[in-house]
């Protein structure tokens, strides 16, 4: 395959869409989008997010020890772009997107009630990247759309519609159709079983 060069840039498809809900010291909460997010250990359960020291978001996240990552579904795409280009520092984002809160369990960061898919996390670690600080939550709780689940208690991903985001060209999709179970369609190709 021919290959052009980018360079280091921060082009790479897909990354995850996701909202990041956090309270200030009055308990206001603020929604953020970011795509640099991620779990990244399984023992402990632990998510990653990289914010820019700037954000309203890191200034809550680093007082209060405390976030959910929400999952945004493809029907909330131009909400969640809103709440990537205006700052909680100066707009009511929940108020202006028309979007809705709900209790968290373990933390008083609230769930995003939209989302199918919230990850509640305490911080556990904070590693310095230039402007950006990585983030590292340990996962206390997840919440998933009931609605997703047959009477056998399989999820349904379709319910989820998770929205993706291609970074380096900036757009929106949806997901395609399923290609392959995942640890197992691999199997066809192992030769030493
Ligand atoms: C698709 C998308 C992804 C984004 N991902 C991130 C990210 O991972 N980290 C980050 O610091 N900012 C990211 N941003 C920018 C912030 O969402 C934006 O600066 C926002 O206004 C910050 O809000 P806050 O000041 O209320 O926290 C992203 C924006 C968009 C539109």
């Amino acid at each position: 395959m021919l290959k052009r060069q980018l360079g280091p840039c921060v082009t790479y498809f897909p990354q995850p869409t996701s909202i990041i809900t956090s309270v200030n010291s009055e308990g206001t909460a603020n929604l953020m989008t970011a795509s640099w997010v991620g779990i990244v250990s399984k023992t402990p359960p632990t998510m990653a997010i990289s914010l820019n020291k700037g954000r309203q978001t890191y200034d809550n996240i680093s007082k209060q020890k405390e976030f959910v990552v929400n999952m945004v579904p493809a029907s909330l795409a131009v909400e969640a772009d809103f709440c990537g280009i205006r700052s909680g520092k100066n707009h009511d984002k929940l108020e202006q997107a028309g979007l809705s809160l709900q209790p968290a369990e373990c933390v008083k960061v609230p769930l995003l009630n939209e989302s199918p898919l919230n990850v509640e996390c305490r911080l556990v670690q904070e590693v310095e990247l230039g402007d950006y600080r990585l983030l590292m939550g340990e996962i206390l709780q997840i919440h998933a759309a009931e609605s997703a689940f047959d009477e056998a208690g399989k999820m349904d991903v379709r319910c989820f519609d998770p929205l993706v985001y291609l970074g380096g060209v900036r757009e929106y999709w949806d997901l395609g159709n399923m290609r392959a179970a995942a640890y197992a369609d691999g199997q066809r190709l192992v030769v030493d079983k």
